[in-house]
């Protein structure tokens, strides 16, 4: 298979990661969520109490961050060990837009991204807010996920296996979602916003394999 980027774009709880996931499974892909790569430079900046981009960037290396394949997920691994459950806890969750808007920061995730996914050397699905506008803008196939925002809170609420915890209370994550979509859309670099060529899809009255399927078809017609 050579070497081919699907872009799958969106704001909070679109359903970018299980979506991305069951679409590199159904086209035989890998599957790498950027997210996760922000959320573990997030835990390294908390770690350090530092807000400053270049020392964070700095923090990162000293730890030997990095994105590699485990299974058929490309993911975060620091010192040495793959990150998952700590990357999703509350204190990441709130600080990770703050900290993936300095630049240094998304200039060195922008280049790890690129470079996770030279070396693979087959297809691959790449979610995030913007892989389609920046990362990869020469992707043949580009996806923008909405869906309302009811909707993502409850489906956020009810993803426990993602280790997120916090109040159950359908309002308040809504909320918690707006301000992250907002924070992520106003940054001045790289912000979340369609690619003009992005074909969008609106989950909010989809089945998730309904949602799957529409991305795994269009990916069939425009990469043949
Ligand atoms: O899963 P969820 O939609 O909650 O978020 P995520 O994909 O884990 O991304 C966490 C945060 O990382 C986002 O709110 C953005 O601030 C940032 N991010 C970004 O700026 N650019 C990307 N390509 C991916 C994530």
């Amino acid at each position: 298979m050579k070497l081919t980027v699907v872009a799958l774009d969106g704001p909070s709880a679109s359903g970018k990661s299980s979506t991305g996931k069951a679409v590199a499974q159904a086209l035989g892909f890998k599957h790498l969520d950027s997210g996760a790569l922000y959320r573990a430079i997030t835990l390294v900046a908390i770690g350090l109490r530092e807000d400053d981009g270049l020392a964070i960037v700095g923090g990162c290396e000293s730890r030997s961050l990095h994105l590699a394949p485990l299974g058929s997920e490309i993911v975060p691994y620091l010192d040495g060990e793959p990150v998952s459950d700590q990357i999703r806890s509350p204190a990441v969750t709130r600080d990770v837009s703050q900290v993936s808007a300095l630049p240094e920061v998304r200039r060195w995730v922008t280049a790890e991204l690129r470079l996770a996914v030279s070396k693979l050397g087959c297809g691959v699905v790449v979610d995030g807010r913007d892989i389609g506008t920046a990362v990869f803008p020469k992707a043949p196939l580009k996806i923008y996920l909405v869906a309302e925002p009811l909707v993502r809170a409850r489906r956020r609420m009810r993803q426990g296996g993602r280790g997120e915890s916090g109040p159950k209370d359908l309002t308040l994550e809504a909320e918690r979602l707006r301000a992250r979509d907002e924070a992520d859309s106003s940054r001045e670099v790289a912000p979340l916003r369609p690619a003009p060529d992005a074909v969008h899809i609106d989950t909010t009255h989809l089945a998730f394999q309904d949602q799957v399927a529409r991305v795994v078809d269009l990916a069939r017609k425009v990469l043949g």
